[in-house]
């Protein structure tokens, strides 16, 4: 029930793509090898929401997140703001290319949803 299948490999390398689910925006983005390195060196001790890249994904080079920002809901704009991952821009919260708040006044993460690999080019969410 509610469940949406992604085909990966419409999703080329450096791009977030917006879906839907249950009603909501879901991005999710094919991260490349720098944008992994980057945000595995962040130190999760400078963090407001402190979260290491691995706990936020399962395969590294995909990034599935739920596109409402945790200040008052509004959609961020992807591959914007400092830090190269996602913008809110309703009042400036900053996301990183794992989807952590690293800047502005969203108290929380970008919400990752429940979801499994069904195999190497099928992505289940829900
Ligand atoms: Fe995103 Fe306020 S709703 S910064």
């Amino acid at each position: 029930l509610a469940k949406v299948e992604i085909k990966l490999s419409e999703i080329p390398e450096g791009k977030s793509f917006t879906f839907k689910w249950r009603g909501k925006p879901l991005f999710i983005r094919h991260r490349t090898s720098e944008e992994i390195s980057k945000e595995r060196a962040v130190s999760v001790s400078e963090l407001r929401d402190p979260q290491a890249d691995d706990e936020r994904v399962q395969k590294p080079e995909w990034l599935v997140l739920i596109g409402v920002c945790t200040h008052l809901g509004c959609v961020p704009i992807a591959n914007a703001g400092d830090y190269g991952g996602y913008y809110c821009p309703c009042h400036g919260s900053h996301y990183d290319n794992s989807g952590r708040i690293r800047k502005g006044p969203a108290p929380l993460n970008l919400e990752v949803p429940p979801y499994e690999f069904m195999d190497e080019s099928t992505l289940i969410v829900g």
